[in-house]
């Protein structure tokens, strides 16, 4: 009989967060001013959510500005709170179109009251949309989540509303900004560098991580089916061995 060399293949990533970095060298590279990299960076990001849908994707992070990128060059915050501002007025119709669900996570009221309300509608408009949402982490930083779950759950302890004794992970995951949205899958970081720079350091725990020297600019749909694929044949275990997690796993698919 011939040996089959068919490969188990799983479902694709429900949740896929994406860290956007390189596009200041994309710029460079071509001679171009930062902004230039950061508006391509927004039009990479947009074919992106077009092509959510058709990927499976339930659930998109995308790590728009961290807690720490206030300490840019002020032309260059200045620059990338536009970009976002116009992102999001942009983006607004293809929500709705689409059905998309927004989220955002990170310290919002710290962002400028413009930029405030472009949010609150869009999350308000959107809010009842379940074809897939989009997550947009702003002004996010893992570290400061950390501490605003602690300040919230504290408080709620005082209040009468929480006893410490019984405290478990998943009850402190609800004080997380995302309280509601399940862990990613799949944590894809362009540009060559490999580390998570405090982005959802507790809800990537088991994520499969994904490193590609392509800056974010060139990431394309393409890319993105290739990150896809580099996740679908891995095999996720959770801490349990590989002989476990093969006994109780359902008919896998197969490719060749
Ligand atoms: C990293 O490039 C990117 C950022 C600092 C975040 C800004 C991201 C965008 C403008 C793209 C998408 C935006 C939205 C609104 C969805 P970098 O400047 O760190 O690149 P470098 O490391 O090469 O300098």
């Amino acid at each position: 009989m011939q040996e089959s060399n068919q490969q188990p293949i799983g479902p694709p990533p429900p949740h896929v967060a994406i860290i956007m970095d390189g596009n200041g060298r994309w710029a460079k590279s071509r001679g171009l001013r930062r902004n230039e990299g950061h508006r391509a960076g927004v039009r990479n990001a947009e074919a992106i959510v077009r092509s959510c849908g058709q990927l499976g994707i339930k659930y998109l992070t995308l790590y728009a500005f961290s807690a720490e990128n206030w300490d840019r060059p002020r032309e260059e915050v200045a620059m990338l709170m536009k970009l976002l501002e116009r992102f999001l007025k942009a983006q607004l119709d293809e929500l709705v179109e689409n059905r998309i669900r927004l989220k955002v996570i990170g310290r919002i009221t710290e962002l400028s009251p413009k930029l405030q309300v472009l949010i609150n509608q869009a999350i308000e408009t959107t809010s009842g949309f379940n074809e897939w949402t989009l997550i947009l982490a702003l002004n996010y930083g893992a570290r400061c989540e950390v501490v605003d779950a602690v300040k919230n759950y504290a408080r709620a302890a005082q209040n009468g509303c929480e006893d410490p004794a019984e405290l478990t992970w998943k009850r402190f995951a609800g004080f997380l900004y995302t309280d509601d949205i399940p862990d990613p899958d799949l944590i894809i970081r362009t540009s060559g560098e490999t580390r998570l720079s405090n982005f959802l350091l507790l809800q990537g725990a088991y994520s499969e991580l994904y490193f590609t020297s392509l800056c974010w600019p060139d990431f394309d749909t393409e890319r993105l089916a290739d990150a896809i694929e580099s996740y679908r044949r891995r095999e996720r275990r959770f801490g349990k061995t590989g002989e476990q997690i093969r006994r109780t796993a359902t008919e896998p698919i197969t490719v060749n």
